[in-house]
């Protein structure tokens, strides 16, 4: 990534300011490296904005994007809000101390201890998803004699990608309840008999890595013509909208993504007019960017190992991680730019194709990409990994989990370990 590719005077990539060849010597590889100066930079775009406009809004940082100890103390610092999709979640917000007023949960599939440790612990939220999980939470909030701030999940039927967006009827989706079929409604009928549930609005989230503004905008159109005959209806206006997140970053040259104030500044925009149509208060506003936060803030170091060229074919050279430290290529066929660090000022000469190490052929992290001549030991890295990438890391072939380093003022601190072979294999039992 661009902003990322600042080269020192030994020819070295730096991060943070930071020598990659020396961070990768005193942590090993592979190796997730955040410069956290950029993602307060991130948050603060959001945040500011915002407040420049002024319109009182929570922007809640998506963790499953990266979710640590760590990572959640510098999203607390930055006045951030959070959203929490699991109990290992929520666990990982408390144990940064994360406030938990600010907190919102997710899921499809709550389970009772999700739903009990949200109540237990007194959240700032719960985003309501379906039928099943209004009876449970009903139940639970009885039995701990509490009560809950509640959004509805709707689905506005519209799904953006990146350019493109799908504009449905009904949308076929495992998550909310869908507007145009009624079920929304539904389930905000069924919501108002119950005492111990505030409805406080609606959440929508349409899509993820999206780099226009317009589904944004007709999702807001399609919430406020539901709201406006629940207002005729019943007499009923949100105090928020969540408007999700999904705002797109750049990965590659392809990708074009807008200032993370565009979004803020197209949706404050069209709420605006919808307010005034309808003649309602202005809502408080929250959004959950996950990727615009911290994807484009880190990078992974790798080792470059073996070499094949396969001649008319593909030049192929192996690192020592792979798909167990970012699925997203072989998931998502997602693109990322790489250098060599230790060559970074050494124009490309080649065209590689960069393999992982598991024991499978979609184990691959860049096609075709160009490069310098690769050797054995020399240090790739690949920019733009922040998000989606530890957080969506496994254990295949039984590799050890890389370990994370934040940058800041130009200091390198380990905020998660390198996993140990015994912690990979903590939880086997004997069966002899
Ligand atoms: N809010 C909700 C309700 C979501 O479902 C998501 C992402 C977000 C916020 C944050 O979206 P973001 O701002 O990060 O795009 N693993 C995929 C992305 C899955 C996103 C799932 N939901 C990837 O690696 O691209």
């Amino acid at each position: 990534m661009q902003e990322l590719k600042d080269i020192d005077i030994q020819g070295h990539l730096t991060i943070g300011g930071v020598d990659t060849t020396y961070l990768a010597k005193k942590y090993e590889t592979p190796l997730f490296v955040y410069d956290v100066e950029k993602i307060r930079e991130n948050a603060r775009a959001f945040v500011d904005t915002f407040a420049r406009l002024g319109v009182n809004a929570q922007v809640a940082y998506a963790s499953k994007a990266f979710s640590s100890i760590a990572m959640l103390q510098v999203a607390k610092q930055e006045n951030l809000s959070l959203d929490v999709v699991s109990q290992g979640e929520l666990y990982t917000a408390l144990q940064a101390d994360f406030p938990t007023e600010k907190i919102h949960m997710h899921g499809n599939n709550k389970s009772v201890a999700e739903l009990e440790m949200a109540v237990k612990h007194d959240i700032g939220c719960i985003v309501i998803d379906n039928f099943h999980e209004i009876d449970l939470l009903k139940e639970i909030l009885a039995n701990y004699q509490s009560e809950m701030d509640v959004l509805i999940r709707v689905t506005p039927g519209i799904e953006a990608h990146t350019h493109d967006y799908i504009l449905t009827g009904n949308e076929d989706s495992k998550f909310g309840f869908d507007l145009a079929n009624g079920q929304a409604e539904e389930a905000f009928r069924k919501l108002q008999e119950i005492d111990s549930m505030h409805v406080k609005g609606l959440h929508c989230h349409i899509g993820s890595q999206i780099f226009e503004t317009d589904g944004f905008v007709m999702a807001v159109r399609r919430l406020f013509d539901s709201l406006a005959s629940w207002k005729k209806n019943y007499d009923y206006t949100p105090e928020v909208l969540n408007l999700g997140g999904g705002f797109g970053i750049r990965y590659t040259d392809e990708d074009e993504p807008l200032q993370l104030d565009g979004y803020v500044n197209a949706l404050v925009d069209e709420i605006k007019q919808q307010v005034v149509k309808h003649d309602m208060d202005f809502p408080e506003i929250w959004i959950e960017p996950g990727r615009a936060i911290v994807g484009n803030t880190a990078i992974t170091l790798y080792t470059v190992g073996s070499k094949k060229q396969i001649p008319g074919v593909r030049d192929y050279i192996a690192v020592d991680g792979g798909m167990t430290d970012n699925i997203r290529p072989a998931l998502y066929q997602a693109k990322y730019d790489a250098i060599l660090a230790n060559k970074a000022n050494v124009p490309a000469s080649t065209t590689a194709s960069v393999a992982g190490k598991c024991c499978e052929s979609g184990d691959m992290l860049l096609w075709d990409v160009p490069l310098a001549n690769a050797e054995p030991g020399d240090l790739l890295a690949v920019f733009s990994t922040g998000a989606y990438g530890y957080s969506m890391s496994s254990n295949y072939n039984r590799f050890p989990k890389a370990a994370v380093v934040f940058i800041e003022n130009k200091q390198d601190k380990l905020v998660i370990q390198r996993e140990t072979y015994q912690e990979v294999s903590k939880n086997d039992l004997s069966y002899e």
